[in-house]
């Protein structure tokens, strides 16, 4: 198979990581692609979101799978052009992608369903935001509703400290996203996973699960980042937690969409709480997560490529890849100032390879004086291990061993991905 993978991250060169090892892939491309999946396939000079020119190009070169990585081009209806066009696509329409790129109706959907997740109330001003805080009790995540990169979502302690935040965003106009509704939401508590399902359109079937690190600092302090970290298997969930979620939440989530006639084509991210009453979600995506995706690729084994071409072609074969039982942890190197500014990096060493281990680019591009980066999160630094310790250990050698190689250059990381339990 020919593929074509979307996008430019450290998920989708992690994806062409494995891809790139799967026995039917013959050969690989990637818009626009970055340092790594240059290393190992053909870049296209095309943005991720442009439909038309990505299915010129794919029409032009016999691509026979696509696989799209971010949301931006499942909100752009780049899956909707080429499953018009009878290329194979896994990745969901723009219309059942709302359940990402729409807070408020991912709620509804949710209660639609049937599927647990948090009380919440949407609103479209500043006075209707105070009426819905009136007599709020414990605490409230202010979640602006359209794409925000991961911008959007305020977790506050009181309805008092959610007030003063809505006040600013309505009087301001600076609403995270530029929209002008926002979903408050009783906060939960408990451990927060990642469980990745793969959709056929007639069923889900959970793949993988992991848990990230969103806070900037370790110990889970400073501010929300797109993630700093993760590692997989999760540790220390019930041991029928795939269970719990299959019918807790992607059996009636299955049913729901087919009533309304929608086919999902993808993988779908379900970000749960895992509360003392089981699962909650807290958001859909629909797509990989980044940096999950770096911890899980690693894991896989079998033809990864023909496993996603029979879920995009309505008939996922399970067995044709699974992840193995080894523990793989992930640590992300990022740009000095990250996330407070993303600070391009010029000319770091091409050579990221690891004699244990692998090393994913982000946004970045090769030039003759090596990689540039264009900041934030700047590589994922991976390794597997019989054990979660043993992962950690060996993707913080790897990290040291880069910090050699890359040597005046100055890259921040968290010293505790692996070490506890991620909130
Ligand atoms: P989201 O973009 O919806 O995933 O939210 C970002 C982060 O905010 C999540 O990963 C959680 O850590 C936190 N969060 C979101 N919703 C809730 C909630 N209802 N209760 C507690 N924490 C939440
Ligand atoms: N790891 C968070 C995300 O991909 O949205």
């Amino acid at each position: 198979m020919r593929i074509l993978l979307v996008g430019n991250g450290a998920r989708e060169d992690a994806l062409s990581w494995q891809l790139a090892q799967s026995p039917s892939c013959s050969a690989l491309f990637a818009a626009p692609g970055n340092a790594g999946t240059a290393s190992r396939g053909e870049n296209w000079a095309i943005p991720a979101t442009d439909g038309r020119a990505l299915l010129a190009r794919a029409q032009e070169a016999n691509i026979d799978l696509v696989i799209i990585g971010p949301e931006t081009a499942i909100a752009a209806g780049v899956a909707d052009k080429f499953r018009e066009a009878n290329i194979l696509v896994f990745g969901p329409s723009r219309s059942v992608g709302r359940l990402e790129t729409s807070k408020i109706f991912a709620k509804r959907f949710m209660e639609r369903a049937g599927v647990p997740t948090a009380r919440s109330k949407a609103v479209h001003s500043f006075a209707a935001a105070e009426k819905a805080l009136t007599g709020w009790v414990g605490g409230c995540v202010v979640k602006a509703d359209g794409l925000a990169a991961g911008k959007g979502v305020v977790v506050t302690d009181s309805a008092h400290e959610a007030r003063e935040l809505l006040r600013e965003w309505y009087t301001s106009e600076k609403i995270p996203g530029g929209g002008t509704s926002v979903l408050l939401e009783e906060r939960l508590v408990g451990r927060e996973i990642s469980v990745f399902a793969i959709g056929d359109g007639q069923r889900f079937v959970p793949f993988a699960s992991a848990c990230d690190y969103k806070r900037a600092g370790d110990g889970d302090t400073g501010p929300n980042t797109g993630g700093m970290g993760a590692y997989s298997p999760p540790l220390d969930f019930p041991a029928d937690y795939l269970e719990q979620v299959q019918s807790a939440v992607l059996d009636p989530l299955l049913a729901a969409l087919q009533a309304d006639g929608e086919a999902y084509l993808g993988v779908l991210y379900c970000g749960l709480m895992w509360t003392a009453t089981g699962p909650q979600v807290i958001e859909f995506n629909v797509r990989f997560g980044d940096p999950e995706t770096q911890v899980l690729m690693p894991r896989v084994r079998g033809d990864f490529a023909a496993y996603l071409a029979s879920a995009a072609r309505g008939a996922l074969e399970p067995d044709l890849a699974y992840v193995a039982d080894v523990s793989c942890v992930g640590v992300v190197l990022a740009s000095a100032e990250y996330p407070t500014r993303s600070t391009p990096i010029h000319g770091l060493p091409a050579d990221v390879t690891l004699a244990a281990g692998a090393a994913f680019w982000g946004a970045s591009a090769s030039t003759e004086s090596g990689v540039d980066a264009a900041g934030g999160r700047v590589l994922t630094v991976s390794a597997t291990g019989a054990t979660l310790a043993l992962a950690r250990e060996q993707a913080y050698a790897n990290v040291a061993e880069l910090a050699t190689r890359f040597g005046a250059q100055q890259l921040s990381y968290r010293r505790d991905i692996g070490m506890l339990p991620s909130r």
